[in-house]
């Protein structure tokens, strides 16, 4: 079969060593987050889904912490290869180059361009040109490298913005965004010829244009979004880059068929099915999987959970690491601690804090209760102000209750503890032996009324009050 990409085989080459001193931040630039992931994934991501046969990244700042985090989000489909010294992004390219196992064309691109996608780097992939860079025309070019071009267009150098030299040059609104293609040849032989001979005493990736000019190499142009390919230098610009990112995302989820208000959160990665509605203010993060019909209200915090169809997230809700099963209720003020499980159907109200709680189909604790490792049977009811006392200030227990038991408003189940099945708990008693299926359980001093005493203690304790302000 004919394809339009040449036969040979393309490698990524993505700087990411810099410190990105403007950030003024002990993370390297390229960790900082956008929509949940370090800046550094998305690039990489692009490269991968362009096809690229190799993606090399060029670390160095904070390059234990670059490493591992690409490591374990791409495996071995990413090379990391150390910029011992920060000499510039004509050095980083070199270590790059160099560690390019078996191809003959290559890609090099700066690694603080988030908003890139695997579309923007197609031309750049496909192009056959000898030598080939991207070009952006921006409002305000301070700051980047100039593209200045001879009087029939054709492309003659970069010029970095230190180095313009008149007031013409400086009005130049093309510049560099920092996408070049060319064969590994050229690129090793250009990069090995730079000097730091420039205002800023660095090697200069830049200068391999006025070396393709000078080779004789015709100079193609890269259509690209000018939009997304502006790099991120300080933090104005990542939150600007992160509010792009999000309203994409939450445009994609729209496509698929999800209500999202304006105002929700969703990071990059969160997963969503069709006619759930997201409310305003509502933030889904991490390894977050939400099923079709889902109602997840103002304010809910998501973050590494799994919720199943039909269920209904109250408002002001905060999940973390836990899994809700098909039409359970939770909130509104719901708290689901690590390692919680909602059966099926279950209902968890507000004020209620699980931890390490695993609830049977139907199961209801529905006010101010806190269920720390426990194990609920189905259709078990847990009443108010419950609290399973788990934590003797050494080991933590278990609380079990089997299903259908009943546990009457302000108990206390002091762990390890067992409720029979059907059991039944009265109000205010602190269970401290197991109770037996069917039993029921009470621990209360007797009541009793002494008549006619209520005004008597009321007048004696308004003398006294008396009494103290003379
Ligand atoms: C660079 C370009 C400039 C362009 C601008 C676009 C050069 C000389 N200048 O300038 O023409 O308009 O980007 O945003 O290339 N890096 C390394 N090692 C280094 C230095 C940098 O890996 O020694 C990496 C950084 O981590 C970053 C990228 O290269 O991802 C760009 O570096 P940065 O310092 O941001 O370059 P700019 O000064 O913005
Ligand atoms: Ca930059």
């Amino acid at each position: 079969m004919l394809s339009d990409r040449p036969m040979s085989k393309i490698a990524a080459v993505i700087l990411a060593a810099g410190q990105g001193t403007r950030m003024k931040s002990a993370l390297p630039k390229v960790m900082h987050p956008i929509a949940g992931r370090p800046l550094v994934h998305f690039p990489v991501r692009a490269a991968l889904e362009a096809g690229c046969d190799e993606v090399i990244v060029v670390v160095g700042h904070g390059r234990e912490h670059v490493t591992r985090y690409l490591a374990a989000a791409f495996g071995e489909r990413v090379k990391t290869v150390v910029q011992t010294t920060q000499l510039g992004t004509g050095d980083a390219a070199r270590y790059g180059v160099s560690a390019i196992a078996d191809c003959d064309r290559v890609l090099v691109f700066y690694g603080d361009v988030p908003l890139l996608e695997a579309g923007d780097l197609a031309s750049a992939t496909r192009s056959a040109a000898p030598f080939a860079l991207a070009t952006i025309v921006v409002d305000d070019p301070a700051g980047y490298g100039r593209i200045l071009r001879d009087e029939s267009g054709d492309v003659l150098e970069i010029r970095e913005h230190k180095d313009l030299r008149s007031d013409a040059e400086r009005a130049v609104r093309e510049i560099n965004p920092g996408i070049f293609v060319s064969s590994a040849a050229f690129f090793t032989e250009a990069l090995a010829a730079l000097s730091p001979n420039n205002a800023q005493g660095e090697l200069y990736l830049t200068d391999v244009v006025a070396a393709a000019r000078g080779a004789g190499l015709g100079i193609g142009v890269i259509e690209a979004r000018a939009e997304v390919l502006v790099g991120i230098n300080d933090r104005v610009q990542l939150a600007q880059a992160e509010e792009r990112m999000l309203a994409r995302i939450a445009d994609a989820h729209r496509r698929a068929g999800v209500t999202v208000r304006h105002g929700a959160r969703i990071d990059d990665g969160v997963v969503i099915g069709a006619d759930t509605v997201i409310e305003s203010g509502a933030v889904l993060r991490g390894d977050t999987r939400v099923g079709a019909g889902v109602r997840v209200d103002v304010g809910c915090v998501l973050t590494d959970v799994v919720i199943e169809d039909g269920v209904v997230l109250k408002p002001c809700s905060v999940l973390e690491k836990s899994l809700v099963r098909a039409n359970a209720q939770i909130g509104p003020f719901s708290h689901l601690r690590p390692e919680s499980d909602i059966g099926e159907g279950a209902h968890i109200g507000n004020f209620v804090e699980t931890k390490k709680t695993k609830l049977g189909p139907g199961a209801k604790a529905n006010h101010l209760a806190y269920l720390g490792d426990g194990l609920v049977g189905a259709r078990a009811n847990i009443g108010a102000g419950t609290i399973f006392c788990n934590y003797d200030g050494f080991l933590k227990h278990t609380t079990t209750i089997e299903e259908d038991a009943f546990i009457g408003s302000d108990s206390q189940l002091v762990a390890p503890v067992t409720i029979g099945r059907g059991a039944y708990v009265a109000t205010g008693t602190t269970v401290t032996r197991d109770v037996p299926a069917d039993a029921l359980a009470i621990s209360r001093t007797k009541q009793e009324n002494k008549e006619g005493y209520a005004s008597r203690i009321k007048a004696r304790m308004k003398a006294a009050k008396d009494r103290k302000a003379q």
